[in-house]
């Protein structure tokens, strides 16, 4: 699995991350490590002034660990290349994000970017959303929308579940201070008029559903070769 993490984002580096790349956002996940190898062990290949624009505290502490400048949107509002991990990716490069509760920061890092790609194991890969990703749509909400909203997914037919944290006792609070509640929908027949009903619901912050934004999907295989959809 390792392997196939590291062929999906060396190949996509070595596409997508050329000598003019000057700013390049930089997701979140296990298989962005490899990303942050792959820009260790090719510098030179690199614009001089590269800056680095990280989803959150994992990235953007591998990145300085590295010896790589991070910035802040502020300074960088536009991302010449965003590179980022998912959870599931469908055939028409619809995307659930979020397993590692840092959808919100990665979809406005996505949004801010010219050009959005996706690096992932075989696992990822399906037809339909909710084939592959059995844990359901990761929605971020605010604490004090936490009852509404659960009660609205209920009666949009889905099945919420608080995600809780692993070595505290309560729930995941992401990088933003909110919870995340991960809504099992089934099989996703339609996810942008999923993702439009869902977002709409006042106190939902972001849903990790990313439609119409992933130019191509990069594949690591089992087999050693790497898949590409786009
Ligand atoms: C983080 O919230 C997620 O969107 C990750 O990008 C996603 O879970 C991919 O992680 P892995 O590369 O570890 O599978």
């Amino acid at each position: 699995m390792e392997k196939a993490k590291k062929d999906s984002a060396y190949r996509a580096g070595a596409k997508h991350i050329t000598p003019e790349t000057r700013v390049l956002g930089v997701g979140s996940g296990s298989t962005i490590v490899y990303l942050v190898h792959y820009l260790r062990e090719n510098r030179e290949k690199l614009h001089p002034d590269l800056v680095c624009i990280p989803t959150g505290f994992q990235s953007r502490q591998l990145l300085v660990e590295n010896g790589f400048r991070v910035a802040e949107l502020d300074e960088f509002p536009v991302i010449d290349v965003a590179i980022d991990g998912a959870d599931e990716v469908d055939a028409s490069l619809n995307v659930i994000k979020g397993g590692g509760a840092a959808h919100l920061r990665e979809k406005v890092v996505a949004s801010a970017a010219k050009d959005f790609i996706i690096i992932a194991d075989y696992r990822k890969m399906s037809e339909q959303l909710g084939q592959q990703w059995k844990q359901g749509v990761p929605i971020e909400v605010i604490p004090f929308a936490l009852s509404p909203v659960m009660a609205r997914l209920k009666e949009m037919g889905g099945a919420p579940t608080l995600r809780m944290a692993q070595r505290k006792a309560g729930p995941v609070v992401t990088d933003n201070g909110n919870f995340v509640v991960d809504v099992d929908f089934g099989l996703i027949a339609d996810p942008a008029s999923l993702l439009a009903r869902t977002k709409a619901l006042a106190g939902v912050v972001e849903v990790g559903l990313f439609c119409s934004m992933a130019r191509i999907a990069y594949f690591g295989m089992a087999d050693g070769s790497v898949q590409i959809r786009e």
